[in-house]
């Protein structure tokens, strides 16, 4: 599978231990992290948490990717898709029976630093990686949450053709959630 790809305007790669610089100007800008933290990180947390971050990507395999602006060679902010977390009181345990593993859903989601906001590059990232998961992975769906006054970031997911489901129960919240399948992709 290939991993490194790429957009117009931004170049894909796996996350890496290189990219401590990124995440600090990701996780450290509390208007970045307003609507997928409770709270800045500091560049000591980071250094502890970004191998952790990259083992949850398969150590670089699959799941975060480092965004750069082909353009200027800047890192301008990540991409994911990885399976929405598992959490004990979030689990709506009942579904098992069904064999309806909600909680098994693989997610996309993108956090741009603030100087890349308001450029498209959102959109520009998440459509190419709904092509990435439904052209080069066995996936069928696709979905993402947001926070509820995320309103900018809904408006990304649904200009790249994802549906809203409504609010659904994710991150021990309930919030915004939206989904797409590979058809309805194909249909786009
Ligand atoms: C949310 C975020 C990803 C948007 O990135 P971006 O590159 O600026 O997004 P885009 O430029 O591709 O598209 C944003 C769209 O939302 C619109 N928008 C921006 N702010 C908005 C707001 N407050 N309310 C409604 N729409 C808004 C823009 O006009 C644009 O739509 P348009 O192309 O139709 O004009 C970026 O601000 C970010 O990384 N924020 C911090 C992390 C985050 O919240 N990640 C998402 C977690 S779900």
């Amino acid at each position: 599978m290939k991993l490194c790809f790429e957009t117009d305007r931004l170049q894909f790669d796996p996350l890496s231990l290189d990219d401590l610089d990124l995440t600090v100007e990701q996780f450290g800008d509390p208007e970045v992290v307003k609507h997928v933290a409770d709270r800045t990180y500091t560049e000591a947390e980071l250094i502890e948490e970004l191998p952790l971050y990259i083992r949850r990507a398969g150590d670089g395999c699959i799941g975060i990717w480092r965004l750069t602006e082909k353009a200027t060679g800047e890192k301008i902010g990540t991409a994911i898709l990885l399976p929405m977390p598992i959490e004990k009181d979030d689990t709506d345990w009942g579904l098992l029976d069904g064999g309806d593993i909600s909680d098994g859903d693989i997610e996309v989601g993108y956090i741009l630093k603030r100087s890349a906001w308001g450029k498209g590059f959102a959109t520009e990232a998440c459509t190419r990686m709904l092509r990435f998961a439904f052209e080069a992975t066995p996936l069928d769906v696709v979905v993402a949450c947001t926070a509820t006054d995320n309103t900018a970031s809904q408006h990304v997911l649904t200009k790249c053709g994802m549906k809203p489901l409504g609010t659904i129960h994710a991150y021990q919240e309930d919030i915004p959630g939206f989904r797409i399948t590979k058809d309805e992709w194909r249909r786009l």
